[in-house]
């Protein structure tokens, strides 16, 4: 019922429809452009043959970033989002990544909840980063080997 699978870069019109019932943060180009680049990575979560999450990762060298993570609004507070991030933190132990970062609006107080439950922690701020006027805040978390 539940699945996990890596998006290919013809996919790209997926991410744009999730993203656009989500936090519309890129257009259908923009996915297309961000799924040609070098170590990208994009997972979605499916839930009975409907795309539920996605999470977007750029890999380098040791580190992956989180460009992107979002769940489905009407399935959200399920514990989906936890699934999705356990399965992104396995498959970035198994390709030996030591750290992941992200940067996430002072405002988006679910998010931050969500990422200190992950145990990511605020190494930086970068002032009015946003369009609306709100700090980012740069989180990281470092992946140990079980
Ligand atoms: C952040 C997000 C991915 C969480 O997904 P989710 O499936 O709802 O998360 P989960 O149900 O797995 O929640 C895990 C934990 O995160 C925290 N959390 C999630 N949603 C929360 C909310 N609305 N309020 C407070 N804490 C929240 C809680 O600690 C929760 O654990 P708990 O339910 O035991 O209290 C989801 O809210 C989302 O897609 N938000 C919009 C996209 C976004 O802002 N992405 C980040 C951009 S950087």
């Amino acid at each position: 019922m539940l699945s996990i699978k890596e998006i290919t870069k013809e996919d790209f019109r997926l991410c744009f429809e999730l993203d656009s019932k989500t936090i519309s943060l890129w257009s259908a180009k923009q996915w297309e452009e961000e799924l040609k680049k070098k170590g990208v990575k994009v997972f979605k979560l499916s839930f009975l043959n409907e795309v539920i999450g996605i999470c977007a990762i750029q890999l380098v060298i040791d580190e992956a970033q989180i460009n992107y993570f979002s769940v489905n609004q009407k399935y959200r507070r399920k514990g989906f989002g936890t699934y999705l991030m356990r399965y992104l933190i396995k498959i970035c132990k198994s390709l030996n990544i030591k750290k992941l970062i992200l940067e996430v609006s002072e405002n988006n107080y679910e998010a931050k909840n969500f990422y200190n439950h992950f145990q990511f922690f605020t190494v930086g701020i970068r002032k009015k980063y946003y369009k609306d006027g709100s700090n980012a805040l740069l989180k990281e978390k470092f992946l140990i080997k079980n």
